[in-house]
């Protein structure tokens, strides 16, 4: 159990604290590209690691990131207008390229130079898979974008969701593996299986034994039980990948091709990006789905609140820990 200090330490994100510095040496998911879908389209609201910083597309396609609060007299860029190859901030008319370098300044003089020497704070972003990325730390040439199981072509899909909590409190979760006998599949029993999946282990002896190794990027976990006759082991395993990434067990090895990032909005808000591969045609995994999925009631009637445009209201989920047990959780079976 961690105490209240080291607690503080690993939980706070914002600038200068030392978590939220180990992160802005990491390249970030911060949105899908679909949030921006067309050049010139409606900046969106980010916070991100205790920051608030404003997204927009400009003409050629690029995506900048800037500081919500326009160098000048503080305005938000917001609600600038989004046009030819920059945002114009609404209440002088400042116009900032994606570098942040200010291009336009329709309050001074022709012949002045002041623009030049004035610049929004922005932070470089690249996109790939269906998801925007940016680096937010003090190297002048960022690290190249992870390589991360994914996110890897053109090909690849993401589902988003912003929860009303610290990182490490929905991250730590996913290496809770010891739950998912009983919280996902405790309603089920081996007769809602089809073939040889094997979820049957693990719904057999809902009690495992464990095993971590530390790796070069992170940690990797694994759960075992007896299996076929009770004389080999079913592992499930699964990574955790420095600083928020997790790769959950899931039939075959090699079958479930998806990473999570568990993204600090601030030290109370959490995005999650579940990036997916495209899913192998000839997967096993494809040919031992359990016949009732796993999970259905739960997200089928899962409460969301509606999108809005602030700071944390772009994908909500309004399941909160002191709701108590909600009418769609699952029974265990023993
Ligand atoms: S406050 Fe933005 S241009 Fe003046």
């Amino acid at each position: 159990m961690l105490n209240k200090e080291e607690t503080e330490l690993l939980c706070r994100v914002g600038p200068a604290t030392p978590m939220g510095e180990v992160m802005r040496q990491y390249w970030i998911p911060f949105a899908r590209s679909a949030e921006l879908p067309a050049p010139d389209c409606a900046a969106v609201r980010i916070r991100l690691l205790g920051e608030d910083l404003i997204a927009f597309r400009v003409t050629t396609g690029q995506v900048g990131l800037v500081a919500n609060r326009c160098p000048h007299r503080g305005a938000s860029l917001f609600y600038g207008r989004n046009e030819q190859e920059g945002l114009r901030c609404v209440y002088h008319g400042w116009k900032f390229d994606v570098t942040g370098a200010c291009v336009d300044m329709p309050s001074e003089p022709p012949e002045s130079t002041f623009k030049d020497r004035v610049r929004a704070v922005a932070y470089p972003c690249h996109e790939r898979g269906g998801v925007l990325w940016t680096y937010m730390g003090p190297r002048r040439t960022p690290p190249p974008l992870p390589d991360v199981v994914g996110n890897l072509d053109s090909e690849s899909s993401v589902a988003t969701v912003i929860r009303d909590c610290n990182y490490l409190q929905a991250l730590e979760g996913d290496l809770d593996i010891a739950h998912f006998a009983l919280l996902h599949t405790g309603h089920m029993t081996e007769d809602d299986l089809d073939g040889e999946n094997p979820l049957r282990y693990q719904i057999r002896q809902r009690a495992a034994r464990y095993a971590v190794v530390d790796t070069d990027v992170g940690i990797c976990f694994g759960a075992y039980r007896p299996a076929i006759d009770g004389e080999t082991c079913h592992w499930a395993i699964g990574n955790f990948l420095l600083p928020f990434y997790t790769q959950l067990p899931g039939g075959p090895l090699g079958a479930k091709r998806e990473t999570r990032a568990w993204v600090p909005m601030d030290d109370a808000h959490t995005m999650t990006f579940t990036m997916f591969a495209p899913m192998l045609a000839s997967s096993a995994l494809t040919n031992s789905r359990p016949t009732q999925r796993i999970g259905t009631a739960a997200r089928g009637r899962r409460p969301i609140a509606a999108m809005t445009t602030c700071w944390i209201g772009r994908l909500s989920s309004v399941v909160k820990a002191t709701q108590g047990c909600p009418a769609w959780w699952p029974r265990i079976r023993r």
